[in-house]
């Protein structure tokens, strides 16, 4: 990840209101290509032709910092179908939507560890 990202935080509180303004973006623009649930079994006919396929990005959860998802939901990825999003997305949207990855798609547990940490 380019130091530029590496050092950036998520500026958005996580709130029930940037979950949900983040499950919103994820529906419309990513599950077609991840799965409504994150588990990268998305319904776009191409994405069986996809190789490398979607991420399951339910299983990555909070595994990866707020600013490598950041990093990659913004610029894509050439070398695959991951699209980048900085020309689609505010940053408001990009920042909601890791919050969704990291605390929304991702089970119970992690739930709980999102409300004892906050960030
Ligand atoms: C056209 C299909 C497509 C769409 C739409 C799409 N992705 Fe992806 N995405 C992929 C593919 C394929 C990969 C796996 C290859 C890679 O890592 O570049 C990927 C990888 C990723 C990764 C990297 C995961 C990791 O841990 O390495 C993240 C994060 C991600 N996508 C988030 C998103 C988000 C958020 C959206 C919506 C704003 C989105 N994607 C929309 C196809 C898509």
């Amino acid at each position: 990840m380019p130091e530029a990202w590496a050092a950036r935080e998520n500026p958005l509180p996580l709130s029930t209101e940037a979950l949900a303004r983040g499950e919103q973006v994820y529906q419309q623009y990513c599950s077609a290509c991840h799965g409504p649930l994150g588990q990268g079994d998305g319904l776009a006919p191409a994405v069986a032709y996809f190789d490398p396929s979607p991420t399951n990005l339910a299983l990555h959860g909070p595994a990866h910092g707020a600013a490598e998802y950041a990093w990659i939901i913004s610029e894509g990825n050439a070398e695959s179908a991951m699209p980048r999003f900085d020309t689609k997305l505010s940053e408001k949207e990009i920042w909601s939507v890791v919050h969704y990855i990291r605390h929304g798609l991702a089970d119970e547990q992690d739930e709980q560890y999102a409300q004892a940490h906050q960030h």
